[in-house]
């Protein structure tokens, strides 16, 4: 098959040995992948795989399924599937455990599906099974026009709970309001923590800068808020204001998606489950969709990178597969 080969942060297609099902394991015939930040990273070294993963880029698609291996049941060859991936998407074929398998939701075409693995996934498990974000609540949400972020401000408001995000340019504002955002905020010119203060505090953060924005993301909260932070676009290492912590009575989380086991308390077969039995009926009912901003030939993954790194994709960019 053909696969996308990284070659000293250089990217090209070339043949190499198709996968074959292990037990417990389907092959799906890629129609589309994901192109995920995590993906840019691995690209530039900086983001190996879990250890058994695929050296392969890429982390969620969709397509169909081409072969089962032993022990597996509830699939069968031809479904059309999408699919949560440690690696190995940027391909014609890829091996997946079946339990990361899910079914495109009624009423979304087979491309778009590869959008939502990464982002429902990801947003169902902190925003609602870790932070528990209740209806009637705020969720300010960094970065609100990312794939991550116009996915969970639909979820969070088909939830029922009330959404401000932040954003770079009015035009990403803009849209984070047709997807249901109530507060919006240009982080480039105004306080984030202050409007956050002044409409009550939020309640919840999924936050993805990290150490750049900890001290204010604290003061954004109200009391009994909690921060979850799933990136580090803003770095690593800051001081926590542990007073505010304490007489706010604050959590503060963090967890990463690809690295969790597929079995046990928190494996992906758990998110897997619970993000279809939450997110897949709001989808089949119109109230939360794909976002996808632009697709490219599996050929062109560079140009993809390039794109997602340019800041101006609204929701995620996607390969195909011809
Ligand atoms: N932990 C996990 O399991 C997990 C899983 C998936 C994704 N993630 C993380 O989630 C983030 C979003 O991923 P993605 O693939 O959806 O999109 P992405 O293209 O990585 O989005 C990056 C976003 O960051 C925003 N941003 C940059 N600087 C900002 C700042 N100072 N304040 C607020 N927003 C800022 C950008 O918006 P502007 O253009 O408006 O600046 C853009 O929307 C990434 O950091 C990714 O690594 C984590």
């Amino acid at each position: 098959m053909k696969a996308i080969v990284v070659e000293s942060e250089n990217l090209s297609v070339q043949d190499v040995p198709d996968p074959s099902p292990a037990a417990g394991e389907v092959v799906i015939d890629v129609v589309a992948a994901g192109v995920n930040r995590a993906d840019i990273l691995q690209r530039a070294g900086n983001y190996p795989p879990p250890p058994g993963a695929s050296e392969t880029l890429g982390l969620e698609v969709s397509g169909r399924i081409s072969a089962l291996g032993d022990q597996v049941s509830g699939w069968a060859v031809g479904d059309e599937v999408c699919a949560l991936l440690a690696g190995g998407g940027y391909a014609e074929k890829v091996a997946v455990p079946a339990e990361q398998v899910m079914q495109v939701p009624r009423g979304v075409d087979l491309v778009s599906a590869a959008a939502l693995p990464e982002v429902a996934c990801t947003v169902s498990s902190n925003v609602f099974d870790t932070a528990h974000l209740s209806t009637g609540e705020l969720l300010l949400i960094h970065g609100g026009s990312s794939g991550i972020g116009t996915h969970a401000t639909q979820l969070a408001h088909a939830m029922g709970a009330r959404v401000a995000v932040t954003a770079r340019t009015q035009a990403k504002l803009d849209r984070c309001r047709e997807y249901g955002a109530e507060i919006l905020i240009d982080y480039t010119r105004d306080d984030f923590a202050q409007i956050l203060k002044d409409n009550g505090g939020a309640d919840v953060i999924l936050d993805i800068i990290g150490a750049k924005y900890l001290s204010s993301n604290i003061k954004a909260l109200s009391t009994d808020g909690r921060l979850v932070i799933i990136g580090m676009q803003g770095g690593t290492k800051a001081e926590l204001p542990i007073g505010l912590l304490l007489a706010k009575r604050l959590s503060v989380m963090g967890t990463t998606l690809r690295a969790r086991p597929v079995h046990g308390p928190g494996g992906k077969a758990e998110v897997v489950a619970a993000t279809m039995a939450r997110t897949w009926p709001l989808i089949e009912a119109g109230k939360v969709e794909p976002v996808v901003d632009r697709t490219f030939p599996l050929a062109d993954a560079a140009a993809a990178h390039d794109h997602l790194n340019s800041g101006d994709a609204i929701g995620k960019v996607l390969l195909t597969v011809e």
